[in-house]
């Protein structure tokens, strides 16, 4: 798969280890983010991975902020986005499973490297189960074109 990264100062380190790992699991990593720790700001990023998301340049996006929430926030108002945060394998595997997530974020001060590569092992491996999930998920399409 074709994926695209992004990360603000508080997650430069997280991203680069996130970035080898999901590279080792064979797959093909944009990077979108910040590589310097100087303070910045989380929007931009978030919606850079977010419209590589839309506009089919990336099949999926990983985002990281402090918490994973101002990123997934600021990814979530892009149209076609589903950023869902993330904080343990399980969620991690539902968000795809359930909501047909095409991004995951988590907090590089939240989670450490260890359980923050799970978590994307699992997202990466589950898939949608359509179904009533579909009609769910068309649920929230039809919130989101009705907001113009
Ligand atoms: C930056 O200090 C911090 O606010 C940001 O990384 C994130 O946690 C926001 O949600």
């Amino acid at each position: 798969m074709k994926i695209a990264i992004g990360n603000d100062h508080a997650a430069v380190e997280l991203k680069n280890q996130i970035m080898a790992y999901v590279k080792e699991l064979g797959h093909e990593v944009e990077n979108y983010g910040t590589d310097a720790n100087a303070s910045c700001n989380y929007p931009e990023y978030g919606e850079k991975v977010a419209r590589a998301v839309a506009g089919g340049r990336a099949d999926c996006g990983i985002l990281i902020c402090g918490t994973g929430v101002g990123i997934s926030i600021a990814a979530n108002k892009v149209k076609g986005i589903r950023a869902a945060v993330c904080s343990d394998v399980t969620t991690a595997r539902l968000v795809k499973e359930h909501n047909n997530a095409n991004i995951i974020a988590f907090g590089a001060r939240i989670v450490g490297e260890e359980l923050a590569k799970d978590i994307v092992k699992s997202y990466l491996e589950a898939e949608f189960l359509g179904g009533r999930h579909a009609e769910r998920v068309a649920m929230i399409e039809e919130i989101e074109s009705r907001e113009g």
